[in-house]
């Protein structure tokens, strides 16, 4: 009997012994992983989507249907803040598209009693941490420099992991990162050959204050 059985318990005790290396190697990994969370882009709420009240899709109104981003976040543009839509938005479309589809009967609901649609936040930096969204994009750093392709994404989550390191890296040398102006809303965006020398040029043309980007106070106020 035992002979039979030899060779398959040698099998599983190889087996075993693989696993338990590779299970403390994984360990080892996730511990080395959070502890240097910074450097190896795991920070925040990086790569997380979240399920909304609503299934709204970016790929579906911006990648296939073309919509602008200012379309729905006009503030990105104007003001501090990105900001999110409100219902008559929605229903500038929808009053006369996908009229009877089930999943806008919440932004019907929300157009007939006046309560806002409930969208849970992707993008939360801390309180004492200051951004402004126009000073960006109104001198060429474009939405996907900081949001990725949006446009090709069923449900939004965070590109970027938007640590003090992250803002830092381009608050250096945003020569690195300026585009011109007209391509700020593109998405696939392919950065010249001469991008630094480029970007030297846009900074002058525009006006960019780029002295003192690395104070505290700039972000901490
Ligand atoms: C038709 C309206 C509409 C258009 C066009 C649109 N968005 Fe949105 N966006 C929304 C709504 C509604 C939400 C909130 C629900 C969600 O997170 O999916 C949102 C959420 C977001 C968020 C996450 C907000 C948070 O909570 O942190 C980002 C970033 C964003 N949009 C960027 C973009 C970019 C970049 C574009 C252009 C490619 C774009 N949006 C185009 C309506 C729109
Ligand atoms: C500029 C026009 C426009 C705006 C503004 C717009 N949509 Fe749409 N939406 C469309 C079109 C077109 C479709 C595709 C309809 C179809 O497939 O029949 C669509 C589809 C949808 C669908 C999928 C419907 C289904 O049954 O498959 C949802 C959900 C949706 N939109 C939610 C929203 C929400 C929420 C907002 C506001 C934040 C919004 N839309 C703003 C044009 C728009
Ligand atoms: C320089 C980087 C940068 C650029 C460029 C940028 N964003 Fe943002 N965006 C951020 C950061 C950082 C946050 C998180 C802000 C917070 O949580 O207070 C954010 C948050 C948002 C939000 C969530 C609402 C809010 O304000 O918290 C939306 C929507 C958004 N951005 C849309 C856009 C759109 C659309 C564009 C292009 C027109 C754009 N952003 C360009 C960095 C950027
Ligand atoms: C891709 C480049 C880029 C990224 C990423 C970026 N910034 Fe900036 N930021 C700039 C540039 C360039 C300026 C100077 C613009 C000007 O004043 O002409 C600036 C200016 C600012 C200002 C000054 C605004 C004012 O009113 O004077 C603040 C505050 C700021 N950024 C915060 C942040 C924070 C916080 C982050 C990260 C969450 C961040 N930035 C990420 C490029 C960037
Ligand atoms: C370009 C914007 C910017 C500048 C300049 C900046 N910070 Fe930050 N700082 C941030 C952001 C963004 C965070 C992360 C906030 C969060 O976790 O949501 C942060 C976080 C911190 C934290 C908390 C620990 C951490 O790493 O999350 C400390 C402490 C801090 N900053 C100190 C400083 C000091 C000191 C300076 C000047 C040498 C400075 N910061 C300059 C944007 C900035």
């Amino acid at each position: 009997m035992s002979q039979i059985f030899k060779p398959s318990i040698n099998t599983i005790a190889r087996i075993s012994l693989l696993s338990g290396i590779l299970i403390a190697g994984l360990g080892l990994t996730m511990i080395v992983l959070r502890n240097w969370a910074p450097l190896v882009y795991v920070g925040g709420n990086a790569g997380i989507a979240v399920e909304q009240p609503i299934r709204f899709s970016h790929s579906l109104h911006s990648g296939q249907l073309n919509i602008e981003c200012v379309y729905c976040h006009i503030s990105a543009e104007q003001g501090a803040y990105g900001g999110i839509p409100d219902t008559h938005t929605c229903m500038s479309c929808h009053s006369g598209i996908a009229t009877y589809s089930e999943l806008l009967e919440p932004v019907r609901t929300s157009y007939a009693t006046g309560e806002p649609v409930e969208w849970l936040k992707v993008h939360d930096l801390a309180d004492w941490v200051y951004f402004n969204h126009s000073v960006h994009v109104q001198n060429g750093f474009a939405c996907e420099t900081c949001h990725g392709r949006v446009d090709q994404m069923p449900q939004v989550w965070q590109a970027e992991n938007m640590l003090m390191s992250w803002c830092l890296e381009c608050h250096r040398e945003p020569e690195r990162f300026i585009r011109p102006i007209s391509e700020r809303y593109t998405f696939g965006y392919e950065e010249p050959d001469n991008q630094i020398e480029l970007g030297l040029q846009l900074i002058e043309e525009y006006h960019v204050d780029n002295e003192g980007l690395t104070n505290c106070s700039i972000c901490h106020r």
